[in-house]
């Protein structure tokens, strides 16, 4: 890389690195400055297509973009059948361990030969191109079957994180306007059982789309199988319908692949869109360069699929680049603090890409539980969903990566698709930094005016080139998609995120600036955890902020006005918090709720959430001149 001395504390890749790498840096990187699309282009034309594009990037109507322009292909058809097609055919795809021991094992084969049956039977149930399939379930081999599945026959996945509740699902089932829904009797969480399909029952009751409800058996207890609309995924997948042969459907690249709900700053929480051939592209491109994956390799992002890490990089980018995925079902300290580095050791994990809050809930075990197994398999760590302490960095590097694994701090989001800022195997790393905006991307920093700010001063971060597996659009409400992420600063990308950059032009993300909380690394957003507290009979008004949290990063406080009537009992906190629990999900919890008398409001009646959050931390509030009496 660069010969400048950088300043501030340094890592840099050791030799043996550097000689493996895949993204040859500074070739890469002036490559794409030259000719981003140039660049773009030489990654798809790694990819196979039925028919090569006629263009890579048509801007004529801004801010819909579109990509690789009349080129069609089918991005399950690039992660299973082109493998299969040759020498990865016996390469295992993908295993995966139980939280309680069961384990199963994939080949490129076989995971072609569920996937199509499974196509057929989606087909069975009228499963057309362009029709939307809700996905339910736990982090199990059938949730990657069903996504690729309805990717081979044109049908757009939404996938429902198995964490959220009922409400949460309801919303997802009803905005997609989803057809079928498949679910999971129930998963396995620390010992215990999350019931799926009992939540689902409840969320079905409110939701009137659904014609069939395909059901995946896991845990095995009794559950309500309603006749005529509820299926075995097991009894279906030996019937005759389910044969192996599965024509693809022929997908242009602009077709829709999947919706991926995420919160924003109001309202209920979005569906967010992506496409076969861009999101093919970035996916794939990224992946291999980041995350330097080798044909032996053994990979394992830690993430569920029902969020979009899941997407690009459990299933679409491994399954890509033709790499082997290794997929958990349960929690990470189940039953034992070791049992992430148990796995690492058993299987031979060569990349483990995890985020901030895991680190952390790890470090508070100690190191001893860690240096009980052998890690030395392991080449390459990554972090993802939220700025990652020094502190946990360092610890991360050293007691995890024994001092010889670079880290890649992955900065992206759900509407990016893909990594947009990131160190790379031969990058030199600053704890904390993720270093550097990735080949053919523009990224700046931009005050209230839309102007670039000076070197280590804080701003919005803004991206300023479009990219192949950006969002296309908020399913079925453009002017949101127009209004949200273009329209603050003409011509850029809004992220959400403040940022600044260092005088060696590294970024550094301080975090959102809008009404998004992280928690856990999880997307949540104040108006989801509001509307489930007034959804309750005894609370009139709600607010709910993130504050820091030593684990989690940020936990929620809400602060609520009661009904007249309602008096604030322990109890009735506690009744509360279950509330959010079961409308939104066990990850929207507040960790506390306070009950007021008056929430602080601009005179226009929109809550000041930024004045609670200071009065919580005993700062400024800042300008507060909006403020009503
Ligand atoms: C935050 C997750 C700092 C950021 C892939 C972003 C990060 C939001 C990082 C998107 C990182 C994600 N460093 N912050 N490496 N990665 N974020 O849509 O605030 O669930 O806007 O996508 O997570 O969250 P999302």
């Amino acid at each position: 890389m660069t010969e400048k001395q950088l300043s501030g504390e340094v890592y840099y890749p050791s030799e043996e690195i550097l000689k493996n790498a895949n993204a040859k840096c500074q070739k890469l990187y002036s490559f794409a400055e030259k000719d981003y699309l140039g660049f773009w282009e030489s990654e798809a034309s790694n990819l196979n297509w039925f028919k090569k594009w006629d263009k890579v990037l048509d801007d004529s109507n801004k801010p819909f973009f579109q990509w690789f322009i009349n080129g069609k292909t089918n991005i399950a058809y690039n992660c299973l059948d082109v493998h299969c097609e040759n020498f990865r055919r016996n390469k295992i795809a993908l295993f995966w361990e139980g939280e309680n021991g069961d384990i199963r094992s994939f080949s490129y084969f076989a995971l072609r030969r569920d996937t199509c049956r499974f196509a057929n039977v989606l087909k069975s149930m009228g499963v057309n191109k362009g029709d939307r399939v809700t996905i339910y379930m736990g982090r199990i081999p059938e949730a990657i079957i069903a996504m690729l599945a309805c990717a081979r026959i044109g049908a757009i996945h939404s996938v429902v994180y198995g964490g959220f509740s009922v409400e949460a699902l309801h919303e997802r089932l009803e905005d997609s306007q989803s057809k079928v829904l498949i679910v999971a009797d129930g998963a396995f969480q620390r010992g215990k059982i999350v019931e799926l399909k009992k939540i689902a029952d409840e969320a079905l009751q409110r939701a009137a789309t659904v014609e069939s409800v395909l059901v995946v058996k896991r845990t095995g207890q009794e559950i309500n199988m309603e006749f005529g609309r509820d299926m075995w995924y097991h009894e279906l997948m030996h019937l005759p319908i389910a044969s192996s042969r599965c024509d693809i459907e022929v997908m242009d690249a602009e077709d829709p692949l999947f919706l991926l709900y995420t919160s924003g700053t109001t309202g209920k929480p979005k569906a967010i869109l992506h496409t076969h051939g861009g999101y093919m592209v970035g996916t794939y491109a990224t992946c291999k360069y980041v995350f330097d994956i080798h044909e032996e390799d053994r990979f394992w992002c830690t993430a569920d699929p029902g969020w979009i890490t899941g997407h690009s990089y459990v299933v679409y980018g491994p399954l890509l680049n033709g790499a082997t995925s290794f997929i958990y079902e349960g929690a990470p300290t189940y039953p034992y603090p070791n049992r992430w580095w148990q796995m690492i050791e058993k299987y031979g994990i060569n990349i483990l890409y995890t985020a901030p809050t895991a680190i952390r809930g790890f470090m508070r075990f100690g190191d001893a539980w860690v240096k009980r197994n052998n890690l030395s398999s392991l080449r390459l760590l990554g972090s993802v969903g939220e700025p990652i302490n020094p502190e946990a960095w360092k610890w991360y590097y050293k007691v995890v990566g024994g001092e010889r694994c670079p880290i890649m701090d992955t900065w992206w989001q759900t509407e990016t698709g893909m990594f947009m800022i990131t160190s790379m195997p031969c990058t030199p790393l600053k704890p904390g930094s993720g270093t550097k905006p990735f080949p053919g991307l523009q990224v700046d920093i931009v005050d209230e005016g839309g102007n670039s700010v000076n070197t280590n001063d804080e701003g919005y971060l803004v991206i300023k080139t479009p990219w192949p597996a950006m969002l296309r659009t908020i399913w079925n409400n453009p002017d949101a998609y127009v209004q949200q992420y273009w329209s603050k600063f003409p011509g850029m990308y809004m992220t959400g995120d403040s940022a600044r950059r260092d005088e060696d032009g590294y970024y550094w993300i301080i975090g959102r600036v809008d009404d998004v909380i992280k928690v856990s690394g999880y997307r949540l957003g104040s108006a989801e955890i509001e509307s489930a507290l007034v959804s309750h009979p005894s609370v009139a008004e709600a607010a709910a902020i993130g504050l820091p949290h030593e684990v989690k990063g940020n936990a929620i406080h809400a602060f609520i006005i009661l009904r007249t009537g309602y008096e604030k009992t322990d109890k009735l906190i506690e009744d509360l918090k279950q509330h959010v629990g079961h409308e939104v999900g066990p990850i929207a919890k507040p960790e506390q709720i306070e009950v007021v008398d008056s929430l602080p409001k601009t005179r226009s009646g929109k809550i000041m959430r930024r004045v609670l959050k200071a009065h919580a931390l005993g700062i400024d509030p800042g300008n507060i001149s909006t403020l009503e009496e």
